[in-house]
């Protein structure tokens, strides 16, 4: 990844003469079968953006409640874009059809009426869940009906096709837009892409660069991208390997240990900061997830090897 950074072609991205952000682009749409893509910075943005290319000032989301773009991204639809939430709170992130078609409302005259759906797959709070394609379906189903877009957060949308086999164009069929991460498990240092409708194009660059993510020789980024996308994915099944063991193994130690579906592994513990504190002081770095909850993540750089000893660690502190 280091020499393909070195070795980029690059240009000025402002003015769309890059040429490595371009061939980025341009693969990741096809991968999921859309016409227009854009680079960014991060997840956040990618969300941030494709979601206002749906939605208003002054219009309505639905999401699960424990969304990323709800838990993590600031408040940044509501402060920047002016859009208000509707959530329901489910068992593990992931809604169902009925959850949509009861959350969805109808335009009237007293009331604002949902504009678009959003689902995040796999769910990075749910411990790494993952959609179905026939969930998917029957969610993109009922949006079609009641005449409400869809925008999926794929953040970790390699994980689910790795650990589901459903084709990553078969995800995009049932998305009016998307946002995918290069970052986190594909390994690359930064950068995600925000999936779009080709006529949305122009007005997603132009937020872009109001938020101050227009950028500049980024083919250096973009080439980490694309060796990440063509070295790293079908690895992701090691990760989730290795989250299963890392599972099994708390379990033996007598932890309270949710089942994994990817690479994300969610403990129930008594007080987690002082777990993840302890644990930290031995080198092993957990997120204290909630007051009650840490998450323990899998990714390229942890061996099976690691994830052994970070378990002895993690149950002997506990
Ligand atoms: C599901 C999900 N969406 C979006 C993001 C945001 O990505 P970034 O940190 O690149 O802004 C994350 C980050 O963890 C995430 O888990």
């Amino acid at each position: 990844m280091r020499a393909a950074i070195a070795q980029a072609e690059v240009g000025d991205d402002v003015y769309g003469e890059d040429p490595t952000v371009a061939a980025l682009e341009a693969k990741v749409a096809d991968l999921f079968g859309f016409e227009a893509a854009l680079f960014v910075p991060t997840g956040v943005m990618a969300n941030h953006i494709a979601l206002r290319m749906q939605l208003p000032a002054g219009s309505e989301l639905v999401a699960d409640a424990d969304a990323h773009i709800l838990a993590h991204e600031d408040a940044g639809l509501a402060w920047h874009g002016g859009i208000q939430t509707r959530t329901a709170l489910t068992p593990d992130g992931l809604l169902t059809p009925e959850d949509v078609s009861r959350l969805i409302r109808p335009h009237l005259p007293h009331t604002l009426g949902t504009g678009a759906v959003e689902l995040e797959n796999t769910h990075n709070r749910g411990g790494g869940s993952v959609y179905t394609i026939e969930r998917l379906r029957a969610i993109r189903a009922i949006a079609d009906e009641r005449g409400v877009s869809v925008h999926i957060d794929g953040a970790r949308i390699w994980n689910a096709h790795v650990a589901t086999g459903t084709p990553l164009r078969e995800y995009g069929a049932v998305a009016d837009t998307m946002s995918v991460c290069l970052s986190k498990g594909l390994g690359a240092p930064v950068g995600s892409v925000a999936l779009l409708k080709p006529q949305q194009r122009a007005q997603a660059v132009l937020m872009r660069h109001r938020l101050g993510g227009g950028w500049r020789q980024a083919g250096m980024l973009a080439a980490a991208g694309i060796y990440a996308l063509d070295h790293h994915v079908d690895r992701l099944a090691e990760d989730h390997a290795n989250a299963r063991l890392l599972a099994a193994a708390l379990r033996e130690a007598g932890l309270s240990v949710r089942d994994p579906q990817t690479n994300i592994v969610l403990v129930d513990v008594p007080d987690a900061p002082a777990l993840a504190a302890r644990a930290a002081r031995r080198n092993v770095r957990i997120s204290a997830f909630g007051p009650a909850l840490l998450r323990l993540v899998t990714h390229l750089d942890v061996t099976e090897k690691d994830c052994v000893a970070a378990a002895q660690v993690l149950a002997h502190v506990a």
